[in-house]
């Protein structure tokens, strides 16, 4: 399904991230008013653009509180977009909460960020029940997979109506020009075969403000899902304003 415009959905991961650095360990470090406050984050990311807000809460709840995403599910004014693992805990409160948006990923409690794709053809039948289970109460799942042909019929035939197609490998290959040719080749042929089959075609991981460029030529893209740089670069942009501020009151 190709669209005239790109939809930018902003991952808030990462203001709770820095919060859960203070924060880690006590007895409310979800209790809203913590800085950062990854709810303003969004509200902030709404008012400048964003298309939807996406929130990952991983098992260890290293960043997003099970708090958080109830809090955003209430007051997001675009879309939330949950990214979660099929662990069965997840999926219920996912049945509760019907955000708009499901992305499912697979998850590793040791790696630092989610490394590779959701195999679901390995795991299909699984995969199957949660479409179908979230799909009953209105949320339109999608799986985050490697470029693969087989990965994006496995999404097709596990009933998912929408795929994200993982931008990581592309983005590590910064530094050499024809790995990065061949994954961005890699991205559009799935993104073609997705297209083919009437899958809705998202992409995200490790986009940035200089590759981006390259990833909006992939075909048939509905949204691009960005966490890291954007939440980095708000961190330096907001530092002159952080500091005047502080520095008034000081003197005041
Ligand atoms: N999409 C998925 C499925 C992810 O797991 C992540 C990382 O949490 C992102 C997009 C955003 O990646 P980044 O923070 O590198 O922009």
């Amino acid at each position: 399904m190709a669209r005239s415009e790109i939809l930018l959905g902003v991952n808030v991961d990462h203001a709770a991230t820095l919060r859960q650095a203070r924060y880690r360990g006590e007895p409310s470090p979800a209790a809203g008013d913590a800085e950062p406050d990854p709810l303003l984050f969004a509200l902030l990311a709404e008012q400048a653009g964003a298309d939807s807000i996406t929130a990952h809460l991983r098992e260890d709840r290293r960043h997003m509180q099970e708090r958080d995403i109830r809090r955003l599910r209430e007051a997001a004014r675009t879309r939330l977009n949950l990214e979660m693992a099929c662990e069965e805990s997840i999926v219920a409160l996912a049945e509760e909460l019907r955000p708009a948006n499901v992305c499912l990923v697979p998850e590793n409690r040791r790696e630092v960020t989610t490394e590779g794709g959701l195999d679901v053809a390995a795991n299909l039948s699984r995969v199957t029940e949660i479409v179908a289970r979230l799909g009953a109460v209105g949320v339109v799942v999608s799986v985050f997979i490697d470029p693969e042909p087989e990965q994006v019929a496995a999404a097709c035939a596990a009933g998912a109506p929408s795929v994200e197609l993982h931008t990581g490998a592309f983005a590590n290959a910064w530094r050499e020009p024809s790995a990065r040719g061949r994954e961005l080749l890699r991205l559009r042929r799935a993104a073609e075969t997705a297209s083919e089959l009437d899958l809705i075609v998202n992409a995200g991981h490790g986009i940035n403000y200089e590759n981006v460029r390259e990833i909006v030529r992939v075909p048939h893209l509905n949204e691009l899902n960005i966490g890291h740089s954007i939440v980095s670069r708000a961190l330096l942009t907001g530092v002159a304003e952080a500091v005047r501020e502080m520095k008034a009151r000081i003197r005041a």
